[in-house]
């Protein structure tokens, strides 16, 4: 394994570059799903810009018919948004939802129309209340509607990992044969254990490759949820069976436990290129700016153990680990935090840190003294009492620390 990007770079062999995946992010869509948040046009705009600058092929803006506010910020986003990003917007299997979608985006220099209809037993008899024949046909005038439309449609059959397996190559096979050119595999309820996702994610592409005749025509898409903490690790199966769309969030965020993170997809991605068929398009030093946005703007604090962006990715307490990171920061990291934009305080000094990360501080502060001098001695052992009480020592305590020694 390489440890970080420059590296992992340099140890790729084959000299052809893979083609990029397109990065589909539904933190406006999905993500705003999360309970309590609601987001409004500008702040939409703002999210989607900062997505669209940092590289990601698609921004699914919202759900348009769910509410007048949302319609508006879905057409704020469709015009605020230049050729560089597709703008999406979501619609059940439905003559009036694609109406309203299509409505909303159609300002967007590129736009994309994504349908969804439940096909699993549970989906269909408990929340549609439909045949398997009607829920086909219902795909099918919806795909057929949106292509009038646009040219580019995207279908979900929502709870594809609890459907049988047949039916889901039928549909899908119908989905195809209707004009949709992106189909999305959805883990709607995050019950996908990474290798079996994998397995179902091949199987099924090749189960629909063998009854259409423009197999090449046909992208294929991912949507993890985390409910076991797993939607992450799926994308990744996904990706390395060969999809061409992932989708994501930012921090994460979506409907119950969320989506696959934005930020982790990429920096696996980045720090172990060799494993991916695909390569991506984003600039990862804007990662963390954005996900503080997102953050700031939907109010949903990001955990301090999040991977990429949280407080602590970066944050070395134990001695152990800080002489390690101080000596050679690849010990105890797999990439750098200005790879993806974290600012934060690394080194944090707490009881296990040791006398190296203690003297290192110091020295920042503007103590000039030797670890053999007493004063360094009684300043130490004065510290490791003060952590042992209030767990994190900052700046200002070692000050007051020192005033008083
Ligand atoms: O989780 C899901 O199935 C969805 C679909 C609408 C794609 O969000
Ligand atoms: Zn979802």
């Amino acid at each position: 394994m390489n440890s970080h990007s420059t590296d992992a770079t340099a140890s790729i062999t084959n000299t052809s570059t893979p083609a990029p995946i397109t990065l589909f992010d539904t933190t406006l869509r999905d993500g705003e799903q999360s309970p309590g948040i609601a987001l409004d046009a500008a702040a939409k705009v703002e999210i989607a810009r900062l997505l669209s600058e940092m590289g990601v092929s698609v921004v699914e803006a919202g759900f348009p018919i769910t509410s007048r506010g949302d319609f508006a910020a879905v057409e704020a986003v469709a015009r605020a948004i230049g050729r560089r990003t597709t703008v999406c917007a979501l619609s059940r299997a439905r003559r009036e939802d694609i109406e309203t979608a299509a409505a909303a985006i159609a300002q967007a220099e590129k736009r994309r129309i994504h349908c969804f209809i439940g096909t699993s037993p549970l989906h269909r008899r408990n929340k549609l209340g439909l045949t398997r024949d009607q829920v086909v046909e219902q795909a099918v005038s919806a795909i057929r509607m949106a292509r009038n439309i646009t040219d580019d449609v995207e279908f979900s059959p929502e709870d594809a990992t609890r459907t049988e397996s047949a039916f889901l190559t039928r549909v899908i096979t119908a989905a195809i044969d209707a004009g949709a050119t992106t189909i999305n595999l959805p883990d709607t309820v995050g019950c996908a254990m990474p290798g079996w996702f994998g397995t179902f994610v091949r199987e099924t592409m090749e189960n629909v490759r063998q009854k259409i005749a423009h197999p090449e025509a046909v992208r294929w898409s991912v949507h993890c949820h985390n409910d076991l903490g797993l939607a992450t690790a799926n994308s990744i199966a996904a990706i390395q069976e060969g999809v061409d769309q992932v989708e994501c969030t930012v921090n994460g965020i979506g409907e119950r436990a969320g989506n696959a993170a934005l930020e982790e997809v990429v920096m696996a991605m980045t720090i172990q290129p060799e494993q991916f068929p695909r390569i991506h398009t984003v600039d990862t030093g804007r990662l963390g700016a954005c996900s503080q946005r997102v953050s700031a703007l939907t109010g949903y604090a990001i955990a301090a153990t999040k991977p990429v962006v949280g407080r602590n990715a970066f944050a070395h307490e134990s001695g152990i680990h800080q002489d390690g990171v101080l000596k050679c920061a690849d010990t105890y990291e797999i990439m750098r935090p200005e790879q993806v934009g974290w600012h934060g305080e690394r080194i944090v000094l707490g009881k296990h840190s040791g006398r190296h990360a203690f003297h290192d501080r110091m020295r920042a502060l503007g103590y000039e003294i030797n670890t053999q001098e007493s004063r360094f001695r009684a300043a130490f052992q004065r510290f490791k009492q003060l952590a042992e009480r209030s767990g994190v020592v900052d700046d200002t305590a070692i000050h007051t620390m020192m005033r008083t020694l």
